[in-house]
């Protein structure tokens, strides 16, 4: 087992990555001395996999569970669902023992983050999480939030976890497509900052699609560690520092919003166009040489991942990049690759620029008007 341990003064934490871990969370957590109650919020097709085994695991070390599910789909991550899970939460008597584990993937450890960041201004809270994506990216770093009709994530809080453990058995219950989509990310890691872990990941392909569990191991603490030294450097995301992270993202976000989170492209397939596109517009810009874009082309490629988008989404992918320009003080800010292993924040990249690393992009090439 790895222990990777995030520094933010009394906020620090402890990441644990390896196998069985569920089998032994109980005693993980209760030496934390956090509360002896714990409410395990879910979904129940998570639930059905793992609860037996985390509450056997619990109770082993004294703490009693009950767990709270929630719809399993993003549309969980609503004011709504916090409100009614606020509410279940706070009818339990004697809650001042009381602890919430977030059992699940993204969705549900954002939820399960922001009720208790919310609950009496903050409870503490542990990430189980179990799919690869949030083992990699969104158990670690302490944003939580919900999402409002206008947007997603509209309304957060940071609050960090207690503890984050990581079981990399549990991944190996995910379709191929959630895999998939978490390899996207993982490619993101080496591109932003780590040369070696993109290597490790071109000739470890297989093994990793495969949720093989020690190359698994071995990325998922890679990227955390990325991560982590990223919050560290700036907790509240106000430095610029996190930026990086958002590499793939600017036109990523686009795609998925244009496709009105659809699941027409996951996080991770609209993520990995963004890379592309991101690569291309590095390329016209003179910043990064023709055999590192190959690479990161090629590894998105092997990964299964898509590398271009429908053409009826450009202009909206168009739309969406003015209205996120509105929001950045009427300018676009792009993390484009200098070489695999670093980055450089560009800010004001012509559309033209953007526009033309899209059409070649776009499945059939055509112009739509951009
Ligand atoms: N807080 C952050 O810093 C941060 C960072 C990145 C992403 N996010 C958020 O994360 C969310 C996406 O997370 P996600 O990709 O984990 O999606 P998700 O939570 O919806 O999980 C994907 C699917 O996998 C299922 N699942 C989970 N674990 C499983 C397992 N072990 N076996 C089988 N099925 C399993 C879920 O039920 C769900 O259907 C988004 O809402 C995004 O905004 C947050
Ligand atoms: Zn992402």
């Amino acid at each position: 087992m790895r222990r990777i341990r995030v520094n933010l003064g009394e906020r620090s934490y402890e990441i644990l990555i390896g196998r069985n871990l569920l089998e032994r969370c109980g005693r993980e957590i209760a030496s934390l001395g956090i509360g002896t109650e714990a409410v395990v919020i879910a979904n129940r097709r998570v639930a059905s996999l793992y609860a037996g085994r985390l509450a056997r695991s619990l109770r082993r070390s004294g703490i009693s569970c009950r767990f709270e599910y929630i719809p399993d789909s993003e549309r969980a991550k609503s004011l709504g669902e916090a409100a009614r899970l606020l509410g279940r939460i706070s009818s339990i008597p004697s809650s001042t023992d009381m602890f919430v584990i977030a059992l699940g993937g993204g969705v549900t450890g954002d939820l399960a983050g922001f009720v208790s960041a919310v609950y009496r201004r903050g409870i503490p809270y542990v990430q189980i999480p179990t799919t690869l994506l949030a083992q990699v990216d969104s158990a670690i770093g302490g944003k939580t939030a919900v999402d409002l009709p206008q947007a997603k994530n509209l309304v957060g809080a940071f609050h960090q976890p207690r503890i984050v453990i990581s079981d990399v058995g549990l991944i190996r219950t995910l379709t191929p497509r959630d895999r998939r989509g978490a390899l996207a990310e993982i490619i993101k890691y080496g591109v932003i900052a780590d040369r070696r872990l993109f290597r490790f990941v071109e000739a470890n392909l297989g093994r990793i699609s495969g949720a093989e569990p020690g190359p698994t191991e071995k990325i998922i603490a890679d990227c955390v560690r990325i991560k982590a030294r990223l919050v560290e450097a700036d907790e509240r995301d106000v430095k610029g520092k996190r930026m990086a992270l958002n590499f793939g993202h600017t036109i990523g976000h686009a795609i998925e919003a244009a496709a009105s989170y659809s699941g027409l492209y996951s996080h991770g397939e609209a993520v990995a166009i963004g890379m592309v596109v991101a690569t291309d517009i590095a390329r016209s810009l003179g910043i990064l040489g023709l055999s590192d874009a190959a690479r990161i082309e090629s590894l998105i490629r092997r990964s299964g991942l898509p590398v271009t988008v429908r053409p009826a989404s450009l202009r909206r992918v168009y739309a969406a990049h003015l209205h996120d320009k509105k929001f950045s003080h009427g300018t676009n800010r792009f993390v484009l690759p200098s070489s695999i292993g670093a980055v450089r924040i560009v800010k004001d990249v012509p559309w033209r620029v953007i526009a033309s690393a899209l059409r070649k992009r776009s499945r059939s090439g055509a112009s739509q008007g951009l």
